[in-house]
């Protein structure tokens, strides 16, 4: 005893002088494989940084998203590599192998939990910035994007070569292809179009042994799961061939709010009855926040219905007035424009040039925390009361409920057609989010506690068992990984169930196969299960 006693702190100084050099040691490792593999494949070595680099700290910070994982976490990449050529991924891939160091991918940065940026463990980092090409084939209706470019330019680009061909994906034109067709892909056309995974055709990934595989030749059970399953788990994804589809030339919009006092509960609790129900065409999203009013000035609540219609004003009316009459859509309410300019109207910037949409700096990052649910029975007015209390609580400006509408196209497809689950029987999803500033960071302990709150709230009128959530809304509040030891299946399945229900066992199935060593892995990855 006595002996263990005297002897134990010199074996653990020994033990961290040694794992301490040898950290040192591999990141050096890591670096000198790297440089040789470029040398092999005649890279430059000018897509690779390390802290010594003058420009290595603007490339980490330029599309950090969401500035709350990154102002807590310790770790920074000890090298980002920005892959102009498919070979400098498959170096990557082979020497943070060889080394044991983690690989984190990033696309456009904006994972709600910063899993494509942060890590506990010392890591390199992939950044597909520089792999972003997107060729449009207007006759056959396709495209292949890669995966570093942004919704902006996808849309962008596609409307440069036609004003009736578009993609059902996203609205903020800065998301990454990357992160959001891995896991799925809501947008203003999803209840015509599905998701935008749901309209994937054909990839190009690299896996775990850095093989550059397609839809062919990696198997339809890859290529299910990279179709949804979640960004990271199975590979580094290069490229997406996307099926387009068509839009009218002109479309309709309108943005109109209402609030308590203009009668925004009853309107709300209505819209619940029609918004999933509704013809494809129109979406009626919802979008929920509180301010002063400048009318009494108290704080209140207001209701703003976003909306898009594939049809022309004249039609849009009749039809409001039949399903919706208590809005009182009038037609100075709506605007005509083409698809592209209605991404612009949604993201707030009306009458921009469309290069605004090429422009990765439109928006600022912000300290946040998001959270989902799905509602699959109406909320009673006093629940929807209950959470004004929670918006009015929070206030101006820092919160935001968005209720988009699922029903048509994408209720159609079946549950397990893809790992994205959410389809029939959902009449909304909601996205729970708070922001605050820097300034602020101080208190981000009471705005976290406020969503966990709201959320918990919440439980009565939303999905149970599994209480359901959306991938790409990642909240590691649902569970995460073990970082030094494996995770069980049964441990995952807490947070694997609420993204992809019973689609999980088979995501678990298609990791054990394609990577049993776990190696492309983060906090929420998809787990191998151990044959022991
Ligand atoms: C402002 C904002 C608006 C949003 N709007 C919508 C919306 O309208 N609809 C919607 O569905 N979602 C929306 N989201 C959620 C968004 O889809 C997800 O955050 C998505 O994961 C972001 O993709 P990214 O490439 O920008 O993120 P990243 O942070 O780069 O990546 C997200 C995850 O995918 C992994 N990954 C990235 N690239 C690859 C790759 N090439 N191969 C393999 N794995 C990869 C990363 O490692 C990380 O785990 C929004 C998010 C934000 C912040
Ligand atoms: C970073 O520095 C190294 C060593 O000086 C150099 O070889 C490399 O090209 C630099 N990278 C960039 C992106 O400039
Ligand atoms: C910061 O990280 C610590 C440890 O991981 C965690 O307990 C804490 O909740 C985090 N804070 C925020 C604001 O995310
Ligand atoms: C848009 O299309 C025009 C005509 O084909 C072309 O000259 C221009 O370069 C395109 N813009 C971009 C950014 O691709
Ligand atoms: C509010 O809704 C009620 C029905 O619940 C209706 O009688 C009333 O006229 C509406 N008020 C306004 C201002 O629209
Ligand atoms: C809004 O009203 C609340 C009281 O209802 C007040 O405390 C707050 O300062 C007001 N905010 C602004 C921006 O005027
Ligand atoms: C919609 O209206 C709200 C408030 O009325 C406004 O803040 C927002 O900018 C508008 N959005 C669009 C897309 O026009």
């Amino acid at each position: 005893m006595r002996i263990s006693d005297n002897i134990f702190p010199f074996f653990l100084l020994a033990f961290i002088i040694i794992s301490g050099a040898s950290s040192a040691f591999s990141n050096n490792d890591f670096l000198e494989c790297l440089t040789l593999q470029f040398q092999k494949s005649n890279s430059e070595s000018d897509s690779i940084y390390t802290p010594k680099n003058a420009s290595y700290s603007s490339i980490l910070q330029s599309s950090i998203r969401n500035l709350r994982p990154a102002s807590n976490s310790t770790q920074r990449p000890i090298v980002i590599i920005t892959p102009e050529h498919e070979s400098q991924i498959q170096a990557a891939i082979y020497c943070s192998k060889k080394h044991g160091i983690q690989l984190k991918v990033r696309s456009g940065g904006h994972d709600f939990e910063g899993l494509s940026f942060v890590s506990e463990t010392p890591f390199v980092l992939v950044d597909m910035r520089n792999l972003r090409s997107i060729s449009i084939d207007t006759d056959k209706k396709t495209a292949w994007v890669q995966t570093g470019a942004a919704l902006g330019e996808l849309y962008y680009t596609i409307a440069n070569k036609s004003r009736t061909l578009a993609f059902p994906a996203g609205v903020c034109p800065t998301v990454g292809i990357g992160g959001q067709f891995s896991g799925g892909g809501y947008g203003m056309m999803s209840r015509k179009h599905g998701l935008a995974a749901d309209n994937i055709i054909d990839a190009k990934l690299i896996d775990a042994n850095g093989r550059i595989l397609d839809r062919e030749s990696m198997g339809e059970d890859l290529f299910w799961a990279i179709r949804g399953g979640g960004g990271t788990s199975f590979g580094i994804v290069v490229a997406f061939k996307l099926k387009l589809v068509v839009v009218p030339e002109i479309v309709t919009v309108f943005n109109v709010t209402r609030t308590l006092e203009q009668n925004a509960t009853h309107l709300v609790h209505r819209w619940q009855y029609i918004a999933d129900k509704v013809e494809d065409d129109l979406m009626l999203r919802l979008f929920l926040t509180s301010f002063n009013s400048s009318i009494t000035g108290q704080r209140t609540v207001g209701a703003n219905f976003r909306s898009l219609y594939l049809g022309r004003v004249h039609d849009l009316l009749p039809k409001m007035r039949e399903i919706f009459p208590e809005l009182r859509v009038v037609k100075e309410d709506c605007i005509e424009m083409s698809w592209i300019e209605s991404e612009l109207h949604f993201n707030n910037l009306p009458g921009e040039s469309l290069d605004i949409l090429l422009d990765e700096s439109v928006f600022s990052s912000a300290y946040t925390k998001g959270k989902s649910d799905y509602v699959r029975q109406p909320i009673s007015k006093h629940g929807l009361k209950r959470i004004w209390e929670f918006l009015i609580e929070e206030g101006e400006g820092n919160a935001e409920l968005q209720f988009s509408p699922y029903g048509g196209r994408i209720g159609e497809i079946s549950e397990s057609e893809i790992p994205f689950p959410h389809r029939s029987g959902n009449i909304f999803m909601i996205e729970y989010s708070v922001f605050w500033s820097a300034e602020e960071n101080t208190e981000s302990e009471r705005h976290i506690n406020w969503i966990r709150r709201l959320h918990s709230f919440m439980a009565r009128y939303v999905s149970k068992s599994p209480r359901a959530a959306y991938v790409n809304y990642r909240d590691l509040d649902n569970g995460r990984n073990n970082i030094y030891r494996s995770t069980s299946y049964k441990q995952a399945s807490v947070w694997g169930f609420r993204y992809f229900k019973n689609n999980f066992r088979r995501l678990v199935q298609v990791k054990t196969k394609v990577d049993p060593t776990n190696f492309f892995r983060n906090e929420q990855s998809i787990p191998p299960v151990s044959p022991w």
